[in-house]
């Protein structure tokens, strides 16, 4: 493993605003779940989770934009997680954390309901037949969201794969989830407000992507 990596898992060590907990202690009964609010924010805000944030430039965007709701990082990967971490912590936004789990467990992580929304930012497509119920946007993961939301409440996803996108699109209606905003290319068809958060948070991958030309969707719905 290299140097960099290294001091970035030590550091992670000594950031209040990341938790990492082992799966051990997520099955034996995690302390935060029910209790963000109480005992990690200590406030009354809604909490939004971004899931396989990578380096968290929608945890912190949107932190920023919105003081009044607290944001969660969830990614397994820690040098990712250290950027958004650090970035946070600079700029001291407190109404931002970070999550470093699978987020197969968030059902260990949090309580049902104690989520209003989610944000799905360019996740792996898992094209292939039998990585299918990898993608998280799959059934097996709805049905986790959903018992994590509360009733009203939403997920976004933002991605460059056409496939997911329209595989997502064809797995709502079937489950009669309604699709409250989708668009197959944000830049034609989203009209042009330049403080809109689709334009105005880029990603990392989102960057990368758009270098070689792909165009950028996002669907939006709720379960009920
Ligand atoms: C393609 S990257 C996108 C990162 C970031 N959202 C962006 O747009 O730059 C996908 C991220 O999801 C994370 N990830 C994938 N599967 C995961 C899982 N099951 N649990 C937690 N994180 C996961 C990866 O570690 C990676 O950082």
């Amino acid at each position: 493993m290299g140097k960099n990596k290294l001091k970035k898992f030590a550091q992670n060590d000594t950031f209040a605003n990341l938790v990492q907990p082992t799966r051990d202690e997520l099955l034996e009964g995690f302390a935060l779940k029910g209790n963000w609010n109480k005992d990690f924010f200590e406030n009354d805000q809604p909490i939004v989770l971004e899931l396989g944030c990578g380096k968290g430039e929608y945890s912190v965007g949107l932190a920023e934009r919105f003081p009044n709701k607290n944001f969660v990082g969830v990614d397994i990967k820690g040098a990712r997680l250290w950027a958004g971490a650090s970035t946070a912590l600079v700029n001291n936004l407190t109404n931002v954390g970070f999550l470093r789990t699978q987020i197969e467990l968030l059902e260990h992580c949090f309580a049902p309901g104690e989520i209003s929304e989610i944000w799905v930012t360019f996740p792996d497509p898992q094209i292939k037949f039998r990585r299918a119920k990898h993608r998280l946007t799959a059934p097996l993961f709805l049905n986790r969201y959903q018992r994590l939301l509360q009733p009203d409440g939403v997920v976004h996803l933002k991605t460059d794969s056409e496939f997911l996108h329209g595989y997502t699109h064809g797995v709502l209606e079937i489950l009669g989830y309604p699709i409250e905003e989708a668009y197959h290319d944000i830049d034609f068809q989203l009209p042009d407000v330049p403080d809109h958060v689709l334009h105005a948070i880029t990603t990392h991958y989102e960057k990368l992507f758009r270098k070689k030309g792909k165009t950028i969707t996002y669907i939006r719905w709720r379960f009920s």
